[in-house]
């Protein structure tokens, strides 16, 4: 693993969009998986400013809550075009976001796994961390091995959550999320973690056992991923012999 400190999130968010834009530069018809979350914000925005083309590039995003529309402001589809696909020259169809609208959510979620081996897999998978360590919506507990599936979120993703809806009632209780199996076979994994209420998962991330209770450990088996970090998310993490 690869662990980079920044000085502050501005920082974190032009450094990702630059490493992102030099993949994407590189392989214009590049396979991304994407999160959403207040962390990569900023990463976006500066890949719009950026000017990069998406034209050829397809997409695929980690999750979507189930019962919640696309075109519902806090869907996560919302999301993406609030924050990236309405502002970048992405075509419609290189667009992939699972379905949490489907009538058979298991099909759903087996068709999202055939389309990302017809795009030939991911090459760069983006992820934010959760505060139980949690990437995608791969909860505490979630084997290592799991693919795309519907998944109920834990109490405290929904606390987290909490911020985006108007009352208890509306906080979406179900997703459909990508496994971690299916995470950890993308080429490349890109890590941020932003700010002091990560500190310590993120500690735990980089320096605690690997364990599912923990699932965010199941990255460190894989041969490309950066962390990054700001100042702030690094701060009760010693990090040398780590790097
Ligand atoms: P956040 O969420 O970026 O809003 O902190 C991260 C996550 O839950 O994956």
């Amino acid at each position: 693993m690869r662990i980079t400190v920044v000085n502050d999130y501005a920082t974190l968010s032009a450094t990702a969009a630059g490493l992102v834009a030099g993949w994407v530069w590189a392989k214009p018809d590049a396979v991304l998986g994407l999160p959403t979350g207040s962390t990569p914000e900023g990463m976006y925005r500066a890949l719009v400013s950026l000017g990069l083309r998406f034209s050829s590039v397809r997409t695929f995003n980690l999750d979507e809550y189930v019962g919640i529309p696309a075109d519902h402001p806090q869907s996560y589809a919302a999301f993406m075009r609030k924050h990236l696909f309405d502002w970048v020259d992405i075509r419609p169809e290189n667009v992939h976001i699972p379905n949490g609208m489907s009538a058979d959510l298991e099909a759903e979620c087996a068709r999202y796994d055939e389309a990302i081996q017809r795009a030939g897999g991911i090459d760069l998978t983006i992820l934010g961390l959760g505060p139980n360590g949690h990437i995608g919506f791969n909860e505490p507990g979630a084997p290592w091995d799991g693919r795309t599936r519907p998944v109920e979120l834990t109490e405290i993703t929904r606390q987290a959550n909490a911020r985006y809806f108007r009352n208890r009632q509306e906080i979406p209780r179900m997703a459909l999320t990508m496994g971690i199996g299916t995470i950890l076979e993308s080429r490349r994994i890109l890590v941020l973690a932003s700010g002091a209420d990560k500190a310590g998962i993120v500690q735990q991330f980089l320096k605690g056992p690997a364990t599912p209770d923990l699932p965010a450990t199941a990255l460190r088996s894989h041969p490309d991923v950066t962390v990054m970090l700001d100042r702030k998310a690094a701060q009760q993490t010693a990090l040398s012999g780590v790097i």
